[in-house]
């Protein structure tokens, strides 16, 4: 091979060598191997040579051309590699790398409470029980003992829908409180009968202390021999548990709601100490639910018979105790969806309420 041939050979790998990148190799194989290329070239000029020549050149120019485009393979590869092993690296995850700090969501008071008042009662043996919030008149009130003229009626400014003639359906009503469930589960489920029933519930008022839809709980116990020291004992376990207050003392003040005889309000103990609540000390008493035995005109508008089974209800506003648990001071607050509230008040989402680990840790 002549000294020139051997040159540019030379020349050709090294600049496929030379070629930091892809492109940059294209280039490179377009100015060697292209129809304007160099060897290309070359091989046009072949024609003027003598046979004898041509032979020799010809056959010196088509190993150079291999050489170059094995050596631009062989490039190829070496680059397409180097890029991917970059691309690995800057994608890589470290998985040991700690957690960001990330502002993390806020369980909302409620569903905080809600969670805690199932734990209790789950440990306790009840079940969770639901029914609708668009009600009809026999549940929400006629089998709850609380017939059309009575004046309860009237105390719970009940939400009435709209019928399609545009007119107030009266049989249509907003739950006005979860008192409801209990006459669906008695409706569906032999005794012996269990469970809690938390839920929304509305009323048509609003100030500090009232907001038009807000949340209850509510239980129900029938069987055959339960008696009222068993709502005590149920009310103290409940209650000393959620407060988080060994034996808790509690007050039973006779009272009357319709749907129990005979019925009793119940207080907790509590003294304000510095402008905040204390739940268990002191000589004040905070009242806090509604309690009773099942009266019998509502066992009967169930289809149980009142000298078989006997019962307690009682029932409470998951809000009021969420408030005097955690001194949240106005009841409207808690539908304010205001995000500083939240990350004040509310709770972290991991650390899911139960006995076991303590409830509100
Ligand atoms: N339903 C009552 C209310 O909304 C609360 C209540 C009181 C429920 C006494 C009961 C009960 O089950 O026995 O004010």
């Amino acid at each position: 091979m002549s000294d020139t041939l051997d040159q540019l050979q030379d020349a050709l790998l090294g600049d496929v060598n030379g070629a930091g990148d892809l492109d940059t190799l294209e280039t490179v194989r377009v100015a060697a191997l292209g129809k304007k290329g160099r060897i290309t070239a070359e091989m046009k000029n072949l024609g003027g040579l003598s046979p004898d020549e041509r032979k020799e050149r010809g056959q010196a120019l088509n190993k150079i051309k291999e050489a170059v485009a094995s050596a631009i393979n062989l490039r190829k590869e070496a680059l397409e590699d180097a890029a991917l092993n970059e691309r690995l690296q800057a994608e890589s995850i470290d998985v040991s790398l700690p957690v960001r700090p990330e502002e993390m969501g806020r369980l909302h008071p409620i569903s905080q409470t809600w969670d805690e008042i199932v734990a209790i009662f789950g440990e306790m043996g009840f079940t969770v029980a639901e029914g609708p919030d668009i009600e009809d008149d026999f549940h929400n009130f006629t089998a709850l003992n609380i017939p059309p003229e009575h004046p309860a009626r009237q105390e719970h400014d009940t939400f009435y829908l709209q019928g399609e003639d545009g007119q107030i359906d009266y049989e249509k009503v907003l739950r006005t409180h979860t008192s409801t469930v209990q006459i669906h589960t008695m409706q569906n489920q032999e005794p012996p009968i269990r469970i809690i029933a938390p839920g929304r519930t509305y009323r048509s008022d609003s100030d500090m202390t009232h907001t038009p839809m807000f949340s209850q709980v509510e239980a129900l116990v029938i069987d055959k021999k339960t008696h009222f020291g068993h709502l005590k004992g149920c009310l103290q376990d409940f209650l000393s548990a959620y407060f988080e207050v060994d034996n808790l003392p509690l007050r039973f003040r006779s009272s009357y709601f319709p749907f129990t005889e005979p019925s009793a309000e119940v207080d907790i103990q509590c003294c304000w100490r510095d402008g905040e609540l204390v739940v268990g000390e002191g000589d004040d008493w905070m009242e806090i639910l509604g309690s009773g035995m099942v009266h019998p005109n509502v066992l009967r508008a169930c289809g149980l018979d009142p000298d078989e089974y006997q019962g307690f209800a009682f029932g409470m506003g998951i809000e009021r105790i969420a408030m005097l648990k955690y001194g949240i001071p106005d009841l409207r607050t808690f539908f304010d969806a205001d995000l500083r509230w939240l990350r004040h008040y509310g709770f972290l989402p991991m650390e899911a309420a139960s006995l076991i680990r303590g409830l509100s840790v």
